[in-house]
């Protein structure tokens, strides 16, 4: 493989396309694998012979001994579920030790965030994870966050802690008739995070630029989907983060020239999880079939993902804002054995057809799907490593959604394995 910069990883649909086992591919070129959004609502899988990862928090480059992961100032920390997760990796032998790093200007996810997402759904039901994401930022934003830099102080943790809870306690008693929260426990608990966090907590932007400078390679990890942004994703129906690839730049301390690359994951059709229009969605009969044979069940909380045909509309405007130059196509033999395919090529609206994806759900929720129709195949592509060797028809459905989409396919994914990849001849990493 050849050397081609830095690249973002980033998902182009509504997240969970696979972005792990991409990264997982390409970080045995990288030094340094980074994530700068998200927090613990993100599921990330990976094969390691025949043993199943899912990573929450930590970049899945810390499978390999070697790489150095970090955690950007643009992430949200959940420490229970970090040190959850370390230690599980402890148990496979897998060691964080000196090579992982977290921003001393990470927000802190603490248990009122968590609180407040379980009570608000009751009324919105946006169907988040409930880990607190959404109520972590809004205090970020708020000027109100805790940092993991705050942790390490236990004077100016206190105090901030202490300033928070009065209005905390006032809205989960008052407004959503929960039990309130009781500052003193959570001093104590996560005074002790602080210490165990203290040996990982440092500048993060200082640090990657330095390396950057030292001409080490970094991997950008995406965490959602580029629908699922808080600004080009189907609002409410987000996250509270910038999924695309902008959010690398702010959620890492870096500046865009720092940026060679960016490869958006795709998965061959579509699929989401809680709730938000899925205007692609399939019958209640097909949906059920994608669901059992793709294994669409959320790495993060388990519940079942709604399955859809590919749209064309979503991953074309995805790539335009993340400036995506190739796709990753992943999940293509989940099709296998399909009759007919669809892809959605435009969107029946009061009587117009629209070419490009609403922004306004409104809108977006009375859009009804143009298909075209294509030939299945009925032959399994999990073997198959060279494109030569994919069924005609699949070669076609490929070259299909590079013709409405823009940009050329580099990667093609045929399994949940490293190995059950097909590099095409325009990758470069
Ligand atoms: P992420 O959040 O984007 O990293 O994706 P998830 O890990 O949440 O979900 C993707 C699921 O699809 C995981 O269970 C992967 O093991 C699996 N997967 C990834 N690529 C492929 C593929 O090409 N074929 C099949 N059958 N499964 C895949
Ligand atoms: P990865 O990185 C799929 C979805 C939730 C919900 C919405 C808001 O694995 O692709 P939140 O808890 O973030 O406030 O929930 O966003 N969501 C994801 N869906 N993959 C993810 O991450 C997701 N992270 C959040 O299901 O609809
Ligand atoms: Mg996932």
């Amino acid at each position: 493989m050849e050397w081609m910069g830095n690249i973002v990883v980033v998902g182009v649909q509504w997240g969970d396309e696979g972005k792990g086992k991409i990264v997982d591919l390409l970080a045995q070129e990288a030094d340094i694998v980074a994530r700068s959004q998200g927090g613990a609502n993100a599921g990330h899988t990976i094969f390691r012979k025949d043993r199943e990862f899912v990573l929450h928090l930590i970049p899945c480059g810390i499978l390999y001994p070697e790489k150095v992961c970090i955690l950007g100032n643009g992430v949200v920390i959940d420490p229970k579920v970090l040190f959850e997760e370390i230690d599980q990796l402890q148990n496979y032998g897998i060691s964080v030790g000196d090579r992982f790093f977290i921003s001393d200007s990470a927000h802190i996810t603490l248990p009122y965030h968590k609180q407040v997402d379980g009570a608000r759904e009751l009324s919105r039901r946006l169907g988040t994870t409930q880990r607190g994401i959404g109520p972590t930022y809004v205090d970020k934003m708020g000027r109100i966050g805790i940092r993991t830099s705050d942790l390490l102080d236990f004077e100016i943790f206190k105090e901030k802690l202490k300033k928070n809870a009065e209005e905390k306690n006032f809205i989960l008693r008052e407004f959503y008739k929960e039990t309130g929260w009781d500052w003193q426990d959570t001093l104590e608990e996560f005074q002790r995070y602080g210490e165990r966090l203290r040996p990982w907590i440092t500048d993060t932007s200082l640090l990657i630029n330095k390396a950057l400078d030292e001409g080490k390679r970094i991997l950008f990890e995406g965490a959602q989907g580029t629908l699922l942004d808080i600004d080009f994703g189907t609002y409410p129906y987000v996250t509270t983060s910038n999924a695309s690839a902008g959010g690398v730049c702010t959620g890492l301390g870096i500046g865009p020239t720092r940026i060679q690359q960016v490869l958006g994951v795709a998965k061959a059709y579509t699929t989401r999880v809680g709730e938000g229009p899925l205007p692609t969605e399939f019958s209640p009969d097909l949906d059920e079939m994608m669901r059992i044979m793709g294994r669409e069940y959320g790495a993060t909380t388990g519940r079942p993902r709604r399955c859809g045909w590919l749209d064309a509309l979503v991953v074309r405007k995805s790539v335009r804002v993340n400036g995506a130059e190739s796709l990753a196509i992943t999940k293509l033999d989940v099709l296998d054995g399909l009759e007919r395919l669809r892809i959605c090529v435009g969107y029946q609206y009061r009587g117009r057809t629209l070419s490009e994806f609403p922004n306004q759900i409104e809108v977006l929720q009375e859009c009804e799907p143009v298909y075209e129709q294509l030939e299945g195949w009925q032959k399994e592509t999990r073997a198959v490593r060279r494109i030569e060797d994919l069924p005609r028809e699949a070669r076609k459905y490929l070259n299909r959604i590079e013709e409405l989409v823009g940009v050329k396919i580099s990667i093609v994914s045929v399994g949940p394995r490293r190995d059950e990849t097909i590099l095409l001849e325009n990758f470069h990493w």
